[in-house]
């Protein structure tokens, strides 16, 4: 008997269908979907590439199921803005030189956004806080720190919410 099964994933506002084993992560299965802004680094918690809202919680989707995120707003990072409509985040990344190789990018602004959500001015110390499961092997983060703060001021001065 299979034990696949077909979930429906709310995904950057569409529904999407996936069959999925008990044991497809959420991780292998949005990128199955073609969503490969997600990306897929140690596959065991320590990196935070592959880090998606769920709820507007920064979740690390390589350590969740995927059948336990049906039913949930699952967000990415191109869910956040476009090229042409930039959030904030992906606006002050970009500017601020806080992407280089770009790999741990989608992850540390989900895990931005998701601070930003909960806490619009946030310390440094926050900011710190809020990235410490999010690795990265190019910028020394100064940069990241300080695109998180710019981006969270335009979103006060604009009243932005997400
Ligand atoms: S790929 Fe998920 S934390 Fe590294
Ligand atoms: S920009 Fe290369 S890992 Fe962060």
């Amino acid at each position: 008997m299979s034990t696949e099964k077909t979930i429906t994933l709310h995904v950057n506002g569409h529904d999407e269908i996936a069959t999925v084993p008990p044991h497809r992560t959420l991780l292998e299965a949005l990128r199955g979907l073609g969503h490969v802004d997600v990306k897929c680094g140690c596959e065991k918690g320590d990196c935070g590439a592959c880090a998606v809202l769920v709820d507007g919680e920064a979740v690390d989707s390589c350590l969740t199921l995927a059948r336990s995120a049906e039913g949930r707003e699952i967000t990415t990072l191109q869910g956040l803005g476009t090229p042409e409509a930039p959030h904030p985040l992906q606006q002050s990344f970009s500017e601020l030189g806080a992407a280089q190789c770009g790999y741990c990018t989608p992850g540390m602004i989900i895990a931005s956004e998701s601070l930003l959500r909960k806490n619009p001015s946030p310390t440094d110390e926050d900011v710190r806080i809020a990235l410490s499961g999010n690795l990265c092997r190019c910028t020394g983060y100064v940069k990241i720190f300080e695109a998180v703060h710019a981006a969270a001021a335009v979103k006060r001065q604009t009243g932005e919410t997400k």
